[in-house]
């Protein structure tokens, strides 16, 4: 039987009901239609996946849809404000942080929190930052520049 499921997704008030069966990461692709999330390898190990719930990054494919009611999850839909793209989002951009895209959402939402909870993170700090998230293309270094640029106060402002 499904049951209600009070949260806010970037802000937005949903009140839906849900199967206790389902997954964060479904609800938001499927239910509230946010497909920046994206489902890998369904088992907690890819990271494409992370959103943030209550500040805190989470493999959304490990977190029951049920356990985020009453909280706040930011997808990567949610960093813009507008059009305008976060400072970490333009610093991927800039630094050719991606290729094929498909881990980006998770690896943004990954360095997003780390920066969130530490602004000054040293180059490790920034690669356990991301350790749970696979990047098959990019061979990590762009992405850590991109972070480190931010860091360094290249991208203070959104652009
Ligand atoms: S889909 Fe969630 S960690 Fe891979
Ligand atoms: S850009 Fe392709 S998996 Fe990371």
């Amino acid at each position: 039987m499904k049951k209600e499921l009070k949260f806010k997704v970037n802000g937005q008030p949903y009140d839906i009901f849900v199967e206790p069966k389902k997954l964060l990461v479904e609800v938001l692709r499927d239910l509230v239609g946010l497909t920046g999330t994206k489902r890998g390898c369904n088992s907690s190990s890819c990271g494409a996946c992370t959103v943030m719930l209550n500040g805190m990054a989470v493999k959304s494919c490990s977190v029951l849809a049920l356990q985020a009611n009453g909280a706040e999850v930011v997808t990567v839909e949610g960093l813009a404000t507008g059009n305008k793209l976060s400072p970490l989002q333009k610093a991927f951009l800039d630094h050719g942080a991606y290729q094929c895209g498909f881990c980006t959402p998770g690896m943004l939402m990954s360095s997003t929190a780390l920066l969130a909870e530490n602004p000054k993170p040293t180059k490790q700090q920034m690669k356990e930052g991301i350790d749970g998230n696979i990047c098959r293309c990019t061979g990590y270094n762009s992405i850590i520049r991109a972070v480190t640029a931010v860091v360094k106060g290249e991208y203070k402002e959104a652009k």
